[in-house]
């Protein structure tokens, strides 16, 4: 019979991969998501043919128990979160009971419904925050910066405290930022990327940003899944960095976007206060080597080509006019 999984947060960029990657490998992909008022399926619409998409909720654990029930995943990949930071700080009690206790109700709905169902919960490098030491390893003390970093960081240790509690294979993946065509408007890579072919077509003069000293540790999202996956497939549940090991600023982003489309980013970058946050995360470089070690991972596309397929990706659609 083919293995089953359950991907919550199937409709988001890691979402889209991750359903991609488990199709590729046989696998009976289940995908939770929210009732909206309009359709939210723009990723994952060459594959909805394909998956079995349910509706339910992190903020309702009962749908998710009726979820499990029904179709009985040996897998469970928790994605779903209000995953953007800068909102965090305005949606703060939102952020929290979706991002944090969210996960709390799945691990209890997957305890009281099938124990041994492997658990993999989409931790992020946002709980390190200001940081205590340059890399960051799984042995890294957190500190997180925001109202999204310290949700977070609750659905980690919870993840570690139901391990602990009831024996699960849940693994806490500590992710870097991780990028594709796929990722939201919102997010800087991709805003950089959208707006630099967009000024080139000539449809806008300039973009305003924020914190252009901010670094980061940038890689491809679909490299990323693969490591999600690696995890549920070990013998031992655990806690892994995934990350490139480089960490580049956003100023070298604007650079590199601009460039692909034979544009000076001097010409067309302003700096936006409302685009600053309340507290920064100033410099974020993981540390994989435990997971190169034990999962045999790696990143393939590093991030300069991952900037330049983004920018290429986003000229084409322009010119298609989607
Ligand atoms: P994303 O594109 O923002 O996707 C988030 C997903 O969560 C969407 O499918 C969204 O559904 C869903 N969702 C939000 N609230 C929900 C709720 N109440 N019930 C059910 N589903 C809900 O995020 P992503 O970049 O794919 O990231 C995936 C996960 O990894 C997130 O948990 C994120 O916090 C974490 N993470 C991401 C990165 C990164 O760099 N991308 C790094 C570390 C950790 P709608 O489509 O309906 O909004
Ligand atoms: N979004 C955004 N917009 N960020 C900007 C801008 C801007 O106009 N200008 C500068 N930045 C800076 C932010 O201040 C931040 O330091 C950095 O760019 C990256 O911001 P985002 O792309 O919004 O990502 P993030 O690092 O805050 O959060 C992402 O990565 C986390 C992992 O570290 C999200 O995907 C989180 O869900 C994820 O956990």
């Amino acid at each position: 019979m083919a293995p089953k999984a359950l991907i919550t947060g199937i409709t988001g960029q890691d979402g889209s991969y991750l359903a991609e990657f488990l199709l590729a490998r046989g696998y009976d992909v289940i995908g939770l998501h929210r009732r909206t008022s309009t359709v939210t399926f723009e990723r994952i619409a060459h594959l909805t043919d394909r998956l079995t998409l349910v509706p339910a909720d992190l903020m309702d654990e009962s749908s998710m128990i009726r979820l499990l029930r029904d179709h009985r995943p040996g897998e469970v990949y928790n994605l779903a979160a209000q995953s953007f930071v800068q909102t965090s700080f305005a949606q703060p009690l939102l952020t929290g009971e979706v991002t944090a206790l969210g996960v709390t109700r799945l691990l209890d709905a997957i305890l009281l419904v099938d124990p041994s169902i492997r658990f993999y919960q989409a931790s992020s490098s946002e709980m390190f925050g200001k940081v205590v030491e340059v890399p960051q390893t799984e042995r890294t003390p957190f500190y997180p910066r925001s109202p999204y970093g310290v949700a977070k960081l609750y659905g980690h240790w919870i993840t570690v405290n139901y391990r602990e509690s009831y024996g699960m294979h849940a693994s806490s993946g500590i992710l870097f930022n991780h990028e594709s065509p796929r990722r939201g408007l919102e997010f800087v890579t991709r805003k950089v990327t959208f707006n630099a072919a967009a000024i080139k077509l000539g449809l806008q003069k300039s973009v305003s940003l924020g914190n252009l000293e901010a670094q980061r540790d940038w890689g491809f999202a679909a490299d990323y899944v693969h490591a999600m996956w690696l995890m549920l497939q070990q013998d031992e549940p655990g806690d892994y960095v995934i990350a490139t090991g480089q960490t580049h600023p956003v100023r070298e982003l604007c650079e590199i976007a601009f460039d692909q489309v034979g544009l000076d980013w001097e010409d067309h970058v302003v700096v936006d206060q409302q685009f600053f946050r309340p507290a920064e995360v100033d410099l974020l470089i993981g540390d994989p080597s435990k997971a190169t070690d034990q999962l045999g991972w790696k990143p393939e596309v590093g991030f300069e080509d991952l900037i330049r397929m983004m920018v290429d990706a986003d000229l084409a659609a322009l010119k298609k006019g989607s």
